[in-house]
């Protein structure tokens, strides 16, 4: 079990155990059951897993959210090692990107619309940095949660063309126990805000209800979603569309389809998705 701070010692320890597979998972610490459920799937991978820990200035627009973007190192490796991880890697800023650095990346098309389209420059910080971590890290397996569904589609895209071997792993959405997933902005909500939340899992029961029971017209589903989101005056819907699986354009009828959902409730932030086979 080790916390390695640079990139130049991670180097050193990645060429001595150059037989051995990695699993690799990336975070941005404030490590929840969701980071913990990716750990411990990547343990079951690999002969050794790397969880990465770096707040990744670069894909946030806004400074003020990167600085108050909460951050304990000591018990995100605590968190991570318990959960299976072997190597905890938690660079600092100029070590990832130093002065001279300069592969900045452009994202796939897939990052036009919904986050990419309310964060502009959201997801080349992500493909940028996630690009240089699998150039550091070098893992065979790299794992990730399907809470961020375009995310994940965003990756594979670039993983696709510039990491062709390492494979790209999304895992189920983690939920609190009234069924909102976990994120480290839950933590940003007040009692109440944090109980007006429930829409959002509410919301998506009744569109998984009524796609179960037949119900494909987008319009249909989103509609009705829509009125049990309105239900609380204070959540401001970014977007909800339903989308074709891969290729992310909308649909009009759900079949091999996600719904993908944002919203901002008291000034935070929360994003989800529901797969609609
Ligand atoms: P972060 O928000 O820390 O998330 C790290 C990983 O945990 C991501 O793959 C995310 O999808 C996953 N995750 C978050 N909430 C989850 C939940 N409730 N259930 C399952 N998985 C969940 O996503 C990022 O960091 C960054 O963009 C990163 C990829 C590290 C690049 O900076």
């Amino acid at each position: 079990m080790t916390l390695i701070h640079s990139t130049s010692e991670f180097s050193s320890w990645r060429k001595k155990i150059a037989n051995q597979t990695i699993a690799f998972v990336p975070t941005m610490g404030a490590l929840h059951s969701g980071h913990h459920s990716l750990i411990a799937h990547a343990a079951q991978q690999c002969d050794l897993v790397v969880v990465s820990i770096f707040v990744n200035a670069l894909q946030f627009g806004d400074a003020d959210d990167y600085s108050k973007y909460p951050r304990d190192e000591h018990s995100d490796y605590v968190a991570s090692v318990a959960a299976g991880a072997n190597i905890v890697f938690a660079p600092q800023q100029h070590d990832v990107f130093p002065a001279d650095f300069d592969r900045y990346l452009t994202p796939s098309p897939l990052a036009n619309n919904y986050e990419g389209q309310h964060r502009p420059g959201h997801f080349a910080g992500v493909v940028t940095v996630v690009n240089r971590l699998f150039d550091i890290v070098q893992p065979d397996v790299a794992i990730f949660g399907a809470k961020d569904y375009q995310q994940v589609a965003v990756i594979r895209a670039m993983s696709n063309e510039l990491h062709p071997t390492i494979r790209i792993v999304s895992l189920e959405t983690v939920r609190d126990t009234d069924g909102l997933a976990l994120s480290s902005r839950n933590a940003r909500l007040n009692t109440a805000s944090r109980h007006q939340a429930q829409v959002i899992p509410r919301a998506l029961q009744v569109i998984a209800n009524l796609h179960a029971q037949g119900e494909q017209r987008s319009h249909v589903l989103k509609s009705e979603g829509l009125k049990i989101l309105g239900l609380v005056p204070n959540m401001h819907v970014d977007y909800l569309e339903i989308v074709q699986q891969q290729t992310l354009d909308t649909v009009e009828e759900a079949r091999n389809a996600v719904l993908l959902f944002a919203g901002v409730l008291d000034g935070v932030r929360l994003i989800d998705n529901l797969l609609l086979q």
